[in-house]
């Protein structure tokens, strides 16, 4: 998950029986489908800006944010105190209320973003905002096929996982109508325009191809 700020070997990282209670117990009370990264994996258990420890009190440099989601750093007390602040004060009303807070972070989304993107939907997940943008795609173009990149992985939900191009999250099957998958294709170095010109282009032909595919074979990819 992270990297120890000296490298030290993980076979020499202390462990404690308390690290092996928690895996013990992450893998007897969490769905599998819940993984660890390694097979000792490490046991988060604060952090600080750039650094996190774990429960036996090793320091780490951390160069993984928890996927995307710790940006600005853990507990960054710029944001902790807002946090902290809010949920003192008013934590749930549902989006059937307007509050203060919610039209002033959509105010300030709307004018630092480009074009006429001017209205914002607030989501908890990746999942959600997957599934929010392929509907979005959907209603402004009329049209139900999308086309996603294989080895992709877009979430957990019936939609999002449809869209993922990983057998072992697409486990139990699932409901791919409309969906087709795509080779990646690289943005080669050159003049801008004209490599993202033939870069689309080149997309554009694979994803032709596959909804091609997908009109004559089931599925291509295995679940
Ligand atoms: C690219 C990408 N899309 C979607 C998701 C799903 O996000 P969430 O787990 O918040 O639903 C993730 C999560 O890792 C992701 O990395």
């Amino acid at each position: 998950m992270t990297t120890p700020a000296h490298f030290v070997p993980a076979s020499q990282l202390a462990r404690s029986a308390r690290s092996e209670e928690v895996v013990a117990k992450h893998k007897k009370y969490l769905w599998p489908s819940v993984t660890n990264y390694f097979q000792q994996p490490l046991v988060a258990d604060h952090g600080e800006m750039q650094h996190l420890w774990d429960v036996e009190g090793n320091k780490y440099l951390d160069f993984f944010g928890g996927i995307l989601t710790v940006s600005v750093g853990h507990c960054n007390p710029k944001i902790s105190s807002k946090v902290s602040a809010q949920v003192n004060r008013l934590q749930h009303t549902s989006t059937l209320y307007p509050t203060e807070h919610i039209v002033a972070l959509a105010e300030k989304i709307a004018q630092i973003t480009p074009g006429n993107l001017k209205q914002s939907f607030f989501t908890n997940s990746g999942t959600e905002a997957n599934e929010a943008a392929i509907l979005l795609a959907r209603m402004s173009t009329g049209s139900f096929d999308v086309v996603a990149l294989r080895h992709a992985y877009s979430g957990g939900s019936a939609l999002a996982k449809a869209v993922t191009a990983h057998a072992p999250y697409r486990k139990a099957g699932v409901i791919s109508v409309g969906i087709s998958h795509t080779w990646k294709t690289s943005f080669r170095p050159g003049p801008a325009a004209t490599s993202r010109r033939s870069s689309l282009n080149r997309f554009k032909a694979s994803a032709d191809s596959s909804l091609r595919r997908r009109s004559t074979s089931k599925s291509f990819l295995r679940s």
